[in-house]
């Protein structure tokens, strides 16, 4: 008789990796990303700052800054033809698979797609990071028969990225703000999308595969899509007591309320999102309208309240994308486009320092059924 293995349901509490990347500390509250505390990163720090410390491993000088940022701003542009695959999608599709699609195919113009050397998979990331908001700008614009807009180089990178998806320049506080989730955005130890990334880099495939199911797995409600999914639940009230009504009516039918819990925090509050209610506390403040914060907050009682669930980042990142101007359907993909960086060093690692992930099951099926 084989030994009776261990089971945990979505490998809940399951150890899948040893990294140096990042680490949801509990204990402590913290979220380190290279040994440093990523709320304290994302008051200080710019979105290339953080990519230089997730790739490089440690964070840079105010010159290899300026160095990386003309570097990623040389390679912001798409090949002509690649932007024309994009056109051949029906209008219905969602940015998501648009994006997918895109990613999956500038595998194609990769000469050296099988040095999977890090220095390669390093200067690939770069490459990958410098295309990430003209692809999400355009796995929407092109869908729906807008026409893409160039990224302007006079700009940062997180201004750029938010005037390609606009069509508007940002404030300077606009610009911060969102430069401010990418940060937050940018890592997160590991999500179901960084495993799946990390599952396929295992069997030797390349960063883009690997991210390309990371784009997949990202896509769905109970991960990356909650925040899409929590803009749609705000904009069906139009006040923090039609919001509360709007939720306990969900409860009530027993439905998973978007934007609130997490596997690993549980019954905390995720430490991101009190950043991003800050932010929509600023932009409501700019635009001397709290309607949005005020049905925020009322939601985040409620749930307190009713079921001891606190938000999650995309709860409170949802309406600042809205007040920034963002189309809905972008939100998933600005949060994939910020997530290329973590996803990117943990293909590196894992190419780095590989085993072949493959599990077993219990098998609970029936054995040796005689044939009728
Ligand atoms: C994130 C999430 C998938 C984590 O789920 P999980 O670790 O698998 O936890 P479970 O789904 O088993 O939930 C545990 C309990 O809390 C409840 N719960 C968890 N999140 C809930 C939510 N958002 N709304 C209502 N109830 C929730 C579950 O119904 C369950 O209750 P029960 O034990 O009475 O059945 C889950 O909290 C969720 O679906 N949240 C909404 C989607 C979301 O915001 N995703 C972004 C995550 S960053």
């Amino acid at each position: 008789m084989e030994e009776k293995q261990h089971y945990s349901p979505g490998l809940d509490g399951v150890i899948a990796a040893e990294t140096h990347i990042s680490y949801l500390d509990t204990q402590f509250s913290q979220i380190l990303i290279r040994g440093y505390d990523l709320i304290d990163l994302s008051k200080t720090k710019s979105y290339l700052e953080l990519v230089h410390l997730l790739l490089e491993g440690r964070l840079p000088e105010e010159s290899e800054t300026e160095t990386l940022e003309r570097k990623i701003n040389s390679a912001s542009s798409l090949p002509a033809d690649h932007l024309r695959l994009l056109e051949l999608l029906p209008e219905h599709t969602h940015p998501m698979d648009s994006l997918r699609t895109g990613l999956s195919a500038l595998a194609g113009y990769d000469r050296q797609i099988d040095d999977r050397s890090p220095s390669a998979n390093k200067e690939r990331a770069y490459q990958l990071l410098g295309k990430m908001p003209a692809l999400t700008a355009a796995s929407y614009r092109i869908i729906n028969k807008k026409e893409p807009i160039l990224p302007l180089q006079t700009l940062s990178y997180s201004a750029n990225f938010l005037y390609m998806m606009t069509g508007k320049l940002p404030s300077s506080l606009e610009e911060q703000i969102f430069d401010r989730s990418l940060v937050l955005y940018s890592e997160h130890e590991m999500p179901n999308s960084t495993f799946a990334a990390r599952v396929i880099a295992s069997t030797h495939s390349d960063l883009y595969g690997a991210l390309t199911g990371a784009v997949a797995s990202l896509k769905g409600n109970l991960h990356g899509g909650a925040n899409e999914a929590v803009m749609y639940m705000l904009l069906d009230a139009k006040t923090p007591s039609e919001f509360e009504q709007l939720l306990q009516t969900k409860l009530k039918r027993k439905e998973k309320i978007m934007g609130f819990g997490h596997r690993v925090y549980m019954k905390k509050m995720d430490p991101r999102a009190l950043i991003m209610k800050e932010a929509l506390q600023q932009l409501c403040d700019k635009a001397g309208d709290y309607r949005l914060y005020e049905m925020c907050e009322a939601g985040e009682r409620l749930m307190e309240k009713e079921k001891g669930l606190y938000p999650n980042l995309d709860y409170y990142a949802a309406p600042v994308y809205w007040m920034l101007g963002i189309p809905i359907p972008l939100y998933t993909p600005v949060f994939f486009s910020a997530r290329t960086s973590g996803l990117c060093a943990h293909v590196i690692e894992q190419h780095s320092n590989n085993r072949l992930f493959r599990p077993r099951v219990s098998y609970m099926g029936p054995r040796h059924q005689a044939e009728s």
